[in-house]
């Protein structure tokens, strides 16, 4: 069989839990600026710990240290520091290269949400904190805690299985969580500029979608060959993945409803 029907294969076998994702019932709450806000202070740890896993992926293919030696999977190594390029220092929308993170952050400020836990984690990060003691900050909103530690759990595996949490879990799953998003905003008439988070969730639809998850599948080619062991780990990856993205929105929704309860308890009082 030819590996990269099999990817697709693999992709088609997931389709009814990215169903779960396309018609989350999240979405449908994200209805003014404080419910995006909301959002993105959960979203934005998972904006972040996407590059931990694409330099994870991009460690395990190539090599980043000296003395350098020449990368078993060429192929490979050209796939992913294309999408490094495209996701570290991509133009944002003046046309000033920054990476999607960064730009992820200034969306925030923009719609004037809360970057406090995020910024202290960088800054913990920045003064050598390990992982585990950054992630301990009381900032972190649990759900964003627990997804990050399902990312993390990734790196214990092989490159072919973080491939494929980069593959199903982010790349392929991105157009359908960013698309009902993006209507949604647009729906919603807000009052306030949110040209940043918009052109965010557009050029991430659009290089997602078009490029880097075609270069992914690819990869798992690559990775997998014609063993089928590894082609079941990368399948249960994929579940893995999507699954922990479930379980986060799952959260985050039940989050916005709670605020937008006690906000209109507040209201009526
Ligand atoms: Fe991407």
């Amino acid at each position: 069989m030819n590996t990269s029907i099999r990817a697709k294969k693999i992709y088609e076998k997931l389709t009814p839990l990215n169903h779960q994702l396309v018609t989350h019932p999240l979405y449908n709450n994200i209805n003014t600026t404080s419910d995006l806000a909301i959002f993105s202070e959960h979203h934005v740890f998972a904006v972040w710990d996407f590059m931990c896993l694409l330099k994870e992926l991009y460690k395990k293919i190539t090599c980043v240290s000296a003395p350098w030696i020449p990368s078993k999977d060429v192929s490979s190594t050209r796939l992913i520091s294309s999408i490094l390029i495209d996701e570290e220092s991509d133009r944002d929308i003046d046309g000033n290269f920054k990476s999607h993170f960064t730009m992820y952050l200034e969306s925030m400020e923009q719609m004037g949400a809360n970057t406090q836990a995020i910024k202290k984690l960088l800054t913990d990060l920045s003064n050598n904190s390990s992982v585990n003691e950054a992630l301990k900050s009381h900032l972190i909103p649990p759900s964003a805690k627990e997804f990050m530690k399902n990312t993390f759990d990734f790196f214990n595996l092989s490159a072919h299985e973080v491939a494929a949490a980069f593959a199903f879990g982010r790349e392929g799953v991105i157009e359908l969580m960013f698309q009902p998003i993006l209507e949604q905003l647009k729906s919603n008439n807000p009052q306030q500029n949110l040209s940043k988070i918009i052109y965010y969730l557009e050029r991430h639809i659009e290089l997602d979608s078009e490029d880097h998850f075609p270069k992914m599948l690819d990869m798992l080619d690559n990775l997998c060959g014609d063993d089928q062991i590894k082609w079941q780990e990368v399948e249960n990856a994929g579940v893995k993945a999507i699954t922990a993205r479930k379980k986060f929105f799952d959260k985050i929704n039940e989050t916005i409803i709670e605020n937008k309860t006690s906000q209109s308890i507040e209201q009526a009082a």
